[in-house]
């Protein structure tokens, strides 16, 4: 009886030392930013955009048969929320100034789109820019802010991407913050994603510029590797660029890293799975970008995966980190509501190679015994002391749960 006593107090103790070095290990996160005051996305916002798979050939039609199939593929099921038009759906200004849809494309109108989305249980998202033309030449918003901002409360819109092509000298910070004034005043609760793709450090003062979103890159390229012009960025680079951008996310303020691409062809499941858990343990925006209406079932596997959105949606709104980088294997971590932690192990080589995770690497006492879930397989993977290991495939990820 008294051995069995003292066997429970040393795991009590054990698991107490765990407990404080998990705790030392996020205790140099600088404190974050006030939030955001319109009260919107508390946890990361979920949807489904058109730029990767339709780029400029939208219409009514087809924005209507993706809020089908957000319903029908279990997206919506799976949290999903936002279905957001990019650019290309305006086409010109009335001669008070409004802007118009394409008569064509849209010829039901935005407001009837909207409604539609709405029908199914979903949220309608638009496009618009700060300067004085879209990226792909359409109008903009400069000059028109509280206008267009009153025409989408008007027509039902709940998220606003708002992008910064064509604005010649105007200040970042003023040209959002005029903006998200504008939304606040249109009397509509409306997400603000700022679109700046990092080049002005937005993470620094998207918060204060009434952002709940803000994108850190520039747009990312269907491909593991970088391309070989500077727009070109593939998944590689950007999650690298993210590694130092944790302390300025959380919940109302999210860094956001662009789009998901599975399902858009350019990389292999194993490289879309690795996406997908990166974008969990960053806490970053989960927008989809793929034709949902001909998805596979290893793209809606990947996006559906319940307990890897349960990660991203975690409500501490803590993006993780990475802890240990050695060569071409790195292991991140993100501290989740209920204790444990969730790890990515992420094999950046060109083959397949065994990563350690250590115990001690990332603040566990290396006698603790931890259980280990994976999160693709959906086992539990036993417990274990000191050390776990998986082999990890080329370009991969091995994402864990791990919890006394
Ligand atoms: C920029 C943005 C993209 C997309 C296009 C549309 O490149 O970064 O996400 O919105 O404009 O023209």
């Amino acid at each position: 009886m008294r051995k069995a006593l003292n066997l429970f107090s040393a795991i009590f103790v054990a698991k107490i030392i765990a407990l404080v070095l998990v705790t030392a290990a996020f205790a140099g996160e600088p404190v974050r930013p006030l939030l955001n005051n319109n009260g919107l996305a508390r946890t990361p916002p979920m949807g489904w955009n058109s730029w990767y798979a339709y780029k400029c050939d939208i219409d009514e039609t087809r924005i209507r048969a993706i809020a089908d199939a957000m319903v029908t593929s279990g997206m919506k099921a799976a949290g999903y929320e936002y279905v957001i038009i990019d650019d290309c759906w305006q086409v010109g200004r009335d001669a008070n100034g409004t802007i118009l849809a394409d008569p064509v494309r849209f010829a039901s109108g935005i407001k009837a789109l909207a409604d539609y989305v709405h029908s199914k249980g979903l949220k309608f998202g638009i496009y618009s820019d700060a300067g004085i033309a879209t990226c792909e030449g359409r109008p903009g918003s400069h000059g028109y802010e509280y206008q267009d901002a009153r025409t989408y409360a008007s027509w039902g819109v709940d998220y606003l991407k708002y992008d910064w092509c064509n604005t010649s000298t105007q200040d970042r910070r003023e040209s959002y913050l005029l903006m998200s004034d504008a939304l606040q005043k249109s009397g509509r609760p409306i997400v603000f994603s700022i679109c700046e793709w990092g080049s002005g450090r937005p993470w620094e003062w998207g918060r204060a510029s009434g952002g709940n979103l803000w994108r850190t890159t520039g747009d990312i390229w269907d491909h593991w590797e970088s391309g070989p012009v500077h727009w070109q960025q593939g998944l590689k680079a950007v999650i690298d660029s993210q590694a130092d951008l944790s302390a300025y996310s959380g919940p109302g303020g999210w860094n956001d890293p662009d789009m998901l691409q599975a399902g858009n062809g350019g990389m292999n499941d194993t490289e879309y799975r690795t996406q997908f858990s990166m974008w969990a343990i960053l806490a970053a925006p989960l927008i989809a970008s793929n034709n949902l209406m001909t998805m596979n079932d290893a793209t809606r596997t990947i996006f559906t995966n319940q307990e890897i959105i349960a990660v991203d949606q975690d409500t501490l709104g803590i993006q993780g980190r990475r802890l240990v980088k050695t060569g071409n294997s790195e292991i991140w971590a993100k501290p989740l509501s209920d204790g444990s932690r969730a790890f990515v192990l992420l094999n950046k080589a060109e083959t397949a190679q065994t990563i350690v995770l250590n115990w001690q690497d990332v603040g566990y006492v290396s006698s603790a015994r931890l259980n280990v879930r994976n999160l693709w397989s959906h086992q539990i993977e036993g417990k274990f002391a000191g050390t776990y290991s998986a082999v990890v495939p080329a370009h991969g990820a091995v994402m864990l749960k791990i919890y006394q």
